[in-house]
């Protein structure tokens, strides 16, 4: 089971929550359409919502890493860039796989996403919130 949001996951800034909160809900639903062996369709639809939802989280912070002139932008960027890189690779995956083994790449997805974002959650996000908070955002 896939974790659930937890205050501990905040990093004091409104916007970026309700983001993160979306990605883990796209999560959420990618893996209950996984359980009852939902139709592919219904799969690849969750997984646009989730491509979305990912690609729009990262460009958020990523533009006001630039308005706040963020020390810590290139690193924070680059992590971003290997998930883009992972991510596209799942998705290659999925659509040149047909058949049932598809459910298990789906499931390795959400497996994979799941340990990532707990990690740069606490670990790379939590570091922009003084920065973010001192510029007003909160
Ligand atoms: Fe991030
Ligand atoms: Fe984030």
């Amino acid at each position: 089971m896939i974790f659930a949001w937890e205050q501990k996951y905040s990093v004091n800034v409104r916007e970026i929550d309700l983001q993160h909160k979306e990605v883990l809900e796209s999560m959420h639903f990618i893996y209950d359409l996984i359980i009852s062996k939902k139709p592919l369709s219904d799969l690849n639809k969750a997984l646009d919502v989730l491509m979305h939802h990912s690609n729009a989280h990262f460009l958020t912070e990523e533009n006001y890493f630039k308005e706040f002139n963020y020390g810590g932008a290139e690193e924070h960027i680059e992590a971003h860039n290997k998930l883009r890189k992972d991510l596209a690779d799942f998705v290659e995956k999925i659509k040149k796989q047909d058949g049932a083994g598809i459910y298990k790449i789906f499931y390795d997805l959400i497996d994979f996403l799941e340990n990532w974002l707990v990690d740069h959650l606490e670990t790379l996000d939590k570091k922009y919130t003084k920065c973010f908070n001192e510029h007003g955002l909160h």
